[in-house]
């Protein structure tokens, strides 16, 4: 009995970690989710009857652990060094390094002929936090920080976490091996992270490598394991019974054969042209990486010729970073403005001294939303620190507040700033419960809107206007000829074809698709409103359901649940849109100008016990299968999602239910057993 369950518990340590390193570290999902948490409960399962089974490269082992008072020091018997950075950001930088390298090498007589050009390995220089991962017997024992140098911190618990990071390496057995290397934030997980971080009304982390800093000195493992981060390897420090290859690009590759994570964007050049091309290769994809860097490496490729070189101080002779424009930078700010989106969204928008960050000017930064603003604490006059990073919009990421001068600005406050009213149309703002942002319930009405709003309005899956894009919209809003989308339907050639590159022909080709449009289907004309949270498939689904325009829109919010894939949310949205009275007037004068379509009775509404309600399954129950328990509930009109929001309206929960159960008690989710579950059912 136990020896099987040894072997079981073998074969599926190994095949997690296969999946994991596929998942994680090869980007290549290889099997469905369910199917991943399965496994992993079965082995979880297993240890649990037998815990003298428990090891330390069980996968099981990555989460959890109790959280500590401090970390314990570790001593680096290799010291764990910097690099020099070459002051120079122009291809200097790279020329200058290696005449330094062919200086001391032809110096002290290691070149034998001073013309030959010398092999560097080049490589991104991650930004993040530097780690050392010691593997005895091919199994992770212990990860610590750089420290000083010398000594550094025992983060052993908050590094398993990351699932990238091998818990047992492929085909190694020497006595001891130090993998080095840099812990970091991808851009997606720390978009995704803070943005479900500023959701709940949460503090943001301020950039990815603080992200990744700050999660590994975390005390509490709990806490790092709900961080997204992950690792590249880049070198040695310690070994025993491990016999090295003569170059550190074939180290690294060896590193990479045994299941470490090894960027891919590194290679083998010559000569100082080789790392200028580097240099400027990576410079130009920089943006489309998804993870920040600050330059990158360049190290001499053989061992040997590193031995030669050595060190001065902390900082090898055969190693040099070339960084690229920084992406944060500090600034003023002159003002803050408000900015209207298309659904009405506020955004405060830093309005700043220019600053050259990330390769380009900047001079305007979003402040995400009021809370964010808040707690950065961010007022005109402020000295602040700006990011822009990939492509993305540039972000104000904190203030200096010792440089804050004495006639800074009030702390914001977004409603008293506006006194409650759109800076666009004057409608009145709202921020609804549990809302990270303030809107404006102007919809068609307010110009800023508008002009999204037409584009939308008139786009192939909406109206189908064709030749009414963006340079002509923005012509007739900004000069008044259209302030409604009604107001399309009564354009003139003469207006039309007075503007900018319109004319006669083209002008009259605009009238005709306008007119086309007139004979539409309800499903195109209630999504061309462009309501939130109503795309085109709820569209259909309401106009298959309602019928008629008038039906729908004297619809309360109970009655609109009944449709299928309609929540309380797009319900919501919809008594929103058409109880302010600017849209119902727009709707009418749609009407009144010849916009029209087919009508029917609309379905009878089948009301059933739990339409509307959003359940999730969790756990094993004691006699339903989670397919069996799906299928009665959607019998009685409920949903099932697959996981827990906001939204839910219960969790059922059976035996080993994990973090959905916690999160459904977090968010405060009924919770319900096989029993409570049945009961509903009758
Ligand atoms: S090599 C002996 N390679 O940059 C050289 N470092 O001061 C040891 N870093 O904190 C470092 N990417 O964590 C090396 N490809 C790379 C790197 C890298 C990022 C970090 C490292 C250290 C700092 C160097």
């Amino acid at each position: 009995m136990k020896a099987s369950a040894a072997a079981r518990i073998a074969d599926l340590r190994a095949e997690i970690e296969k999946h994991n390193h596929q998942y994680y570290v090869l980007d290549q999902p290889s099997i469905p989710d369910a199917e991943y948490d399965r496994l992993f409960r079965e082995l979880q399962q297993l240890e649990a009857e037998h815990p003298e089974l428990v090891s330390a490269d069980s996968p099981t082992q990555r989460v959890g652990g109790k959280a500590l008072d401090s970390f314990a020091p570790v001593r680096h018997v290799v010291p764990m060094l910097s690099i020099r950075t070459e002051t120079d950001i122009s291809d200097e930088g790279a020329i200058a390094f290696d005449a330094r390298v062919r200086r001391e090498l032809s110096g002290s007589g290691s070149l034998e002929n001073g013309d030959a050009a010398i092999e560097y390995a080049c490589e991104l220089k991650f930004d993040g936090l530097a780690i050392s991962l010691r593997y005895e017997r091919g199994v992770l024992t212990q990860a610590a920080t750089r420290g000083d140098g010398e000594t550094g911190e025992d983060v052993t618990q908050n590094v398993r976490t990351i699932h990238c990071i091998p818990l047992r390496l492929k085909n190694c057995d020497a006595a001891v091996l130090e993998v080095r290397g840099e812990v970091y934030m991808r851009r997606d997980d720390f978009d995704r992270y803070n943005e479900a971080q500023r959701e709940q009304g949460l503090a943001a982390l301020v950039n990815p490598r603080n992200g990744a800093a700050g999660s590994i000195r975390q005390l509490d493992p709990a806490l790092a394991a709900k961080r997204p981060l992950s690792f590249f390897a880049y070198g040695l420090g310690e070994t025993q019974g491990w016999v090295a290859p003569a170059t550190h690009s074939a180290t690294l590759d060896a590193l990479e054969k045994m299941g470490v994570p090894v960027n891919g964007e590194r290679t083998v050049v010559s000569g100082a042209q080789g790392l200028v091309e580097f240099h400027r290769r990576i410079a130009a994809k920089r943006d489309e990486l998804p993870f920040d860097i600050d330059g990158v490496v360049y190290k001499v490729n053989s061992l040997a010729l590193q031995a030669q070189l050595g060190f001065v101080t902390r900082e090898p002779r055969w190693a040099c970073a070339h960084k690229y424009p920084a992406e944060e930078q500090m600034t003023v700010v002159r003002e803050i403005d408000i900015q209207v989106g298309r659904t009405g969204k506020l955004t405060p928008v830093a309005k700043l001294e220019p600053v050259f960050v990330g390769g380009t000017t900047v001079s305007n930064a979003t402040l995400h939303n009021e809370d964010e603003t808040r707690r950065k604490d961010v007022r005109v006059g402020d000295t602040v620190i700006v990011r822009r990073a990939g492509d993305v919009i540039p972000e104000v990421v904190g203030v200096a507040l010792d440089r804050r001068p004495a006639n800074a600005g009030e702390p914001f406050d977004l409603y008293k700033r506006l006194d409650g009213k759109c800076p666009v149309c004057g409608s009145h703002i709202v921020r609804e419960e549990g809302e990270a942002n303030w809107r404006c319930t102007g919809g068609l009405y307010c110009p800023a809107q508008r002009k999204q709003a037409l584009l939308h309005f008139a786009g192939r899956r909406a109206m189908d206007i064709e030749g009414l894009g963006d340079k002509l919209v923005e012509q007739l809003v900004d000069s008044d000829i259209v302030t409604t989308p009604a107001d399309l339907y009564a354009l003139k050639i003469a207006t039309l074809a007075e503007l900018d590159r319109m004319g006669e022909k083209s002008a009259q080709n605009l009238l005709d698709a306008i007119g086309h449009s007139q004979q539409t289907t309800l499903a195109r004309f209630v999504y061309a409103l462009g309501i939130r949270n109503v795309g085109e498939a709820t569209a259909k689904d309401l106009a298959r359901h309602f019928g008629a325009l008038d039906a729908l829109m004297a619809a309360d919010e109970e009655r609109l649940q009944q449709v299928p894939d309609v929540g309380p949310v797009v319900a919501q949205s919809l008594r929103a849109f058409f109880g302010e009275p600017h849209n119902s007037d727009v709707i009418q004068q749609l009407r009144d100008a010849g916009v029209n379509w087919e009508e029917h009775e609309g379905m009878k509404m089948e009301v059933l016990p739990l339409s509307g309600k959003i359940f999730v399954l969790t756990g094993t129950l004691p006699t339903l299968s989670r397919e069996e328990a799906k299928t009665l509930l959607e019998a009685q009109g409920a949903k099932v999602a697959g996981s827990v929001s906001k939204k839910t309206d219960y969790v059922v929960a059976g035996e080993e239910a994990g973090s959905k159960l916690d999160k459904a008690r977090a968010l405060g989710v009924p919770v319900l057993d096989e029993e409570g579950l049945r009961g509903m059912l009758k």
